[in-house]
Parts: C-alpha cells; structure tokens; sequence
C-alpha cells in the first residue's frame, strides 16, 4: 500500500483548504515570490503585447516542472497582467474532441485558456488542439458515414498555457506550438522563507524568524508544500499554544508529521531504505521501485524522485535509480534516533 502523504503537492482535497489555497495565491507578478527568470522573460512578452495593440495576443506558453513550484498560479498571474479572463481546464478533464470545441468556441479574443496536465489530453483532442493554437481555426466533422463533412470554423485570438511535470511526455507536434516554453525551478530557502512569512501575514498569524527559517528548510523548496506545513503548524500552536508559532511549536509539529531535516516524510524515507536494505549500491529500475513501494510508476517520477535528485540522495543511472552516499548518511542518521 503506498503512504498517504502530507507532503504531496497535489492540489487541496478539502473544499475549505482549497479556499485557503485560493487565497494565499499571489495575483500579480510583483506579488509572487522566486521564478525570477521566467518572470522577467514573460513581462517582456507581455509588455511587447502591449505595446504592439495591434490585436495580436500572447504567444501559448509551456510551462513545466515538479508538481507545487506554481504553475497554476503563474497562469492566474499572467492573465491577470495580461487583463484577461482565465479559464482553467486539464488534460484528463477534456474527454473528447466536442468537449474542447465547446471549451474553445466559448472563449474571447485575448483570453487565457490554461490546461493543466497537458501531456494527458488524448491523441484525438490533441489533434484538434494544433489548428486551433496554430490558426485559431476549428475543424470539426458534422454528421457520420458518406454523408460527413469537415467544416472551418474561426475561432477568437487566445493564449494557451499549458502545464506538464515532464515534456517528455508531451508529442513533438504540441510542444512545437508553444512559442514560450520554461522550466520551473525549484525555489531558494530565502524565497520560502519570504513565501511563510506573506502566508502567515495573509492567515494572522504570528511566526517568529527561527521557525520561518525552520520551516523553509523543510518545505522541499516548494511553496504548495510549504504552505501546507505551515497550516499544520499553525493548528499545533493553537491547540497546543498560544497560537504564536516559535521554534518549540516548529520542531514538535514537525516531529508529529514526521518530517525530517531535508524536508524527508515516511514515504520518501521508506522508498530510500527498501531500494537500500534490497539492492545495495545496485541500480533499481523504476518498475521494481515500484513495485516495492506500491505506488504508480508516474507517482514515483513525479513526485518522490524530482526533489531526492535535487537534494542528492538518490542519482539516475542509465541502468537505474541508486541511493547516493548522501541518501546512504541520511537514512543511517535516522536509523541512530538522530531526529532532530
Ligand atoms: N504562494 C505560493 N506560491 C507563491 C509564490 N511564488 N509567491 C508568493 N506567494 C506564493
């Protein structure tokens, strides 16, 4: 059975964190925090938008990474500057080539049309996505047999923004048709920190400098997660303190939720140790990982593997996955009570 995981930057399940999510979005580009390269690439895009207003609109735009880093939250930003109304879909959602001439027939000239997951659209709504971002046409075929026929139909001047944890598993054509494509980098300490503490303004709550910088440091450098931890935390200091969060309050709800120095949760920990205790310094393939720790193979390369790269502990070879010396360390430290 795979671990239910804390740290997972999926979106929000409960109707009420999700408000909270919403809330704790930045709307403009001077509010949101880190991503300094892709932001200084897209004010210039859509300053040259601007200032050409001859009609033309923004060209699609790819943006790819690990799962948390604001992908969502960036296309909400560009609209935003851009003046424009979002509409947000995802790749799964689209279940046929109708539901996204629906979606596209309703838009407006100069709307964003955000889709998550875009390497999940299907083969046939992919194919009616090409002409549509290509030529803003649609071409859809009414009635069946002999007696069908293709139609053209003009569609408004819209902007794609389109979000994918790999673009190696988007089709060349897609990929081909963004004209902005970028890479979501996993945040800097001093940038969470900065997210924590607009999180605690925005939520009124107190946070003391420690246990900001306490938190940052095991918010696996990505802001969903970092504001989800913070929320924990902030329940621990009310029900167990005066709801000032200091570095006690920090430290004991972190140890409640098991989350290690390097941001580690029991899942990510038990996938290091099982590769470990069964294969050594021996290469695992991504299946066997799989398979020992009962999760989907996509869940192992999306969401484990991404930051145990980053950190160190975990090395890609081409015969597979090996635990590093870091990760080696890291694990025997645990194993010694060396918690905090
Ligand atoms: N909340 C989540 N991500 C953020 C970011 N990058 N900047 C500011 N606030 C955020």
């Amino acid at each position: 059975m795979a671990i239910e995981r804390l740290v997972e930057p999926t979106l929000a399940e409960d109707a009420e964190e999700e408000k909270i999510e919403i809330s704790l979005r930045p709307v403009t580009f001077a509010e949101y925090i880190g991503q300094e390269h892709l932001k200084n690439n897209l004010r210039l895009a859509i300053e040259a938008v601007r200032k050409r207003n001859d009609g033309s609109t923004l060209d699609h735009v790819l943006l790819y990474g690990p799962p948390g880093l604001g992908k969502t939250t960036m296309a909400g930003v560009i609209a935003h500057e851009l003046g424009a109304s979002l509409r947000v879909t995802s790749g799964p959602a689209i279940e046929r080539a109708g539901d996204l001439a629906s979606i596209l027939t309703n838009l407006k000239d100069g709307d964003v049309l955000f889709i998550d997951e875009i390497h999940r659209l299907r083969r046939a709504v992919e194919e009616v996505l090409y002409s549509a971002m290509e030529d803003y046409k649609l071409d859809i075929v009414i009635g069946k047999g002999p007696a069908a026929r293709s139609v053209r139909l003009d569609l408004p001047k819209f902007t794609v923004i389109g979000a994918t944890t790999r673009t190696g598993a988007l089709a060349g054509p897609l990929r081909d048709r963004f004209g902005i494509i970028h890479r979501l980098e996993y945040y800097k300490e001093p940038e969470i920190e900065q997210i924590i503490k607009r999180t605690a303004g925005i939520l009124k709550t107190e946070i003391k400098p420690e246990a900001c910088e306490l938190l940052a440091t095991r918010s696996r450098l990505t802001p969903r997660i970092a504001n989800r931890l913070f929320k924990r935390v902030r329940d621990f200091a009310d029900v167990n303190g005066d709801g000032i969060i200091d570095t006690v309050v920090a430290k004991n709800a972190l140890e409640l939720m098991e989350i290690d120095q390097l941001g580690l949760d029991p899942a990510d920990r038990n996938m290091l140790r099982l590769m470990y205790e069964n294969y050594g310094d021996r290469p695992v393939g991504l299946t066997t990982i799989a398979a020992l720790t009962g999760d989907e193979t996509t869940t192992i390369e999306d969401f484990y593997e991404p930051y145990l790269l980053q950190m160190g502990l975990l090395a890609r070879t081409p015969k597979g996955r090996v635990v590093t010396e870091k990760g080696k360390k890291h694990l025997e430290k645990r194993k010694s009570g060396g918690k905090e």
